[in-house]
């Protein structure tokens, strides 16, 4: 394969959703931004977001319960300090959208806060109805061309240029060519790794290459056990599971099963509005129990209201032939989003200089062990701005060029070139793996089937040596990679917390309530997966809005 040196840029950005716009826009007035996107630039989850973006500010709310509310959703689990930062930006956050143009609701002339699950006030800021994500990316997409971002799209980056100083770059293939690109600072902001799993609300894209890069890059990866199920997900006959937001009940929906029963009450006393591991193993339990499907029921909230505060879930439903209403939506759980990630501090940086990360490949701890809905956003937005902030001001470092890693690089992907039956071994890999982590490493987990999950993966692992060059194959590799650190994590958190279940140990563990587990890539080349290790956490009662 061709290699093709493309010189500097001050900042390269991996990722163009909400949190590598963001945090690109922050960047352009300190120097050249590049923002890779591995596909174009509308792919990624941002898209898919409908709910909104939590933010306290009606007179009856405030930063300090928006604080409590993410923490008590966190299964007390997250990080004060972190959720203190996260809760007090939100407001700015808001006030520099609406100043960059972006149009939230409004009813009677006032701002439509909605309500999700587990918020005790109405704060979610939305747009377009249903259509958050898509109309932000407008926004920032806009705001991104004006301030003359460069844009690399279909650029899928195999490896950061990182040595021992620390990072300084991305080797990429694009068209069939390799391409490096050097920086002073590059930001992971790649999105979570919801294709581990057969059904999933994510785009088909997030396939955790950023976990990956930044494993493989000396990076620490944490809580990879705590993986969040929705609960409401349609799944058309043909095409894409698609999310239907939590917001409709918030807006008042029922969960029914075929009885016609509103059954959540049985499973929390906050009924539709309960956790959302809590109301996904509900549903899993009313369809056992049943044999038949659960359902959600907007009928009763009104045609033209359904019509106007959710235009993209009634037009989606309605390209299946279902008219939400006067029909049931038939749901179930999907595999939704990542609460682990890379390890950051609060500024996004990572254990490798001059990497940062942000966004659902980040974990800033402020999601504990379950997220608050239309949380990610917000933490992509507030973080955004915070690494931008950070990022702007870091220099390279000596030996950190990106050109000494890169010649180690290319001399290696001579040397592992894999054959035509790795291929194809890697190539058959997906759905292989996606199906176990769904039977297995899923919303209920369990011994037995953990330590079988285990087994099977490290089957697969020698093909972790491979060198790939083809995107598909990359993406395997990393799925495999990220998969084997969930299954490992999942197995040794002996308790349950948030959205991580055992069934063989439905309790939460007193002497597991500070302590995380973590990865970090051995020095030894050979030992490319290891175990995790236990680290402790911060202070429960640390810190404070
Ligand atoms: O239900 C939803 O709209 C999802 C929101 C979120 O994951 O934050």
């Amino acid at each position: 394969m061709q290699t093709e040196d493309l010189g500097r840029a001050d900042f390269i950005v991996i990722g163009s959703g909400a949190a590598g716009l963001y945090a690109a826009l922050h960047l352009a007035d300190a120097g050249r931004v590049s923002v890779l996107s591995k596909l174009d630039l509308y792919a990624g989850n941002t898209r898919f977001a409908q709910g909104g973006v939590a933010a306290a500010f009606s007179a009856d709310d405030s930063p300090e319960l928006h604080m409590e509310d993410t923490w008590r959703a966190g299964a007390g689990f997250g990080n004060r300090a972190a959720i203190g930062v996260l809760v007090r930006e939100a407001p700015e956050v808001i006030d520099d959208l609406i100043r960059r143009g972006v149009k939230f609701d409004c009813r009677n002339g006032a701002v439509a806060l909605g309500r999700e699950g587990f918020h005790s006030r109405n704060r979610i800021w939305h747009i377009g109805g249903d259509a958050t994500g898509e109309e932000l990316l407008k926004v920032l997409l806009r705001e991104a061309e004006e301030k003359r971002i460069h844009f690399i799209e279909h650029a899928f980056v195999d490896h950061l240029l990182a040595g021992a100083g620390g990072c300084g770059g991305v080797s990429f293939i694009k068209g069939g060519r390799r391409f490096l690109l050097q920086a002073g600072a590059v930001i992971l902001a790649s999105g979570g790794c919801s294709q581990v799993y057969r059904c999933a609300t994510g785009a088909r894209e997030n396939t955790g290459d950023g976990l990956a890069l930044a494993y493989r890059s000396g990076a620490v990866l944490r809580d990879l056990e705590f993986f969040q199920f929705h609960p409401t997900v349609f799944f058309p006959p043909r095409g894409a599971p698609f999310l239907i937001t939590e917001a409709v009940r918030g807006e008042g929906a029922y969960l029914v099963n075929h009885e016609g029963e509103r059954f959540a009450g049985r499973y929390h006393p906050l009924g539709e509005l309960g956790p959302r591991d809590v109301l996904a193993r509900a549903i899993l339990r009313e369809q056992e129990r049943t044999r038949l499907p659960v359902y959600l029921d907007l009928r009763h909230l009104g045609a033209a209201f359904i019509r106007e505060r959710f235009p993209t879930i009634y037009r989606r439903c309605l390209e299946w032939g279902l008219d939400i209403t006067r029909e049931r939506i038939p749901i179930s759980p999907a595999a939704h989003y990542l609460i682990g990630g890379i390890e950051t501090d609060l500024e996004g940086r990572t254990a490798v200089k001059n990497l940062f990360a942000v966004g659902e490949v980040a974990s800033t701890d402020v999601h504990g062990a379950n997220r608050l809905a239309s949380n990610s956003l917000l933490e992509a937005l507030v973080f955004g701005r915070r690494v931008a902030r950070v990022a702007a001001a870091s220099r390279p470092v000596e030996g950190c060029g990106g050109r000494a890693p890169a010649q180690e690089f290319l001399a290696g992907l001579e040397r592992g070139q894999a054959d035509a039956g790795q291929a194809s071994a890697c190539r058959a890999l997906r759905p292989l793996l996606q199906k176990l982590l769904w039977e297995k490493v899923g919303l209920i987990r369990s011994s037995s089937g953990l330590e079988e999950a285990v087994a099977r993966l490290e089957s697969w692992l020698p093909l972790l040596r491979c060198r790939f060059a083809e995107r598909e194959l990359c993406e395997n590799q990393n799925l495999l990679l990220v998969g084997m650190m969930m299954a490992r994590a999942a197995t040794a958190r002996r308790e349950s917390r948030g959205c991580h279940y055992r069934a063989d140990f439905p309790e939460s563990d007193p002497r597991l309530q500070e302590r995380h587990l973590m990865f970090k890539r051995p020095q030894q080349e050979e030992a490319i997966m290891p175990a995790p290790q236990w680290v402790p956490g911060f202070p429960a009662s640390g810190g404070g809005a």
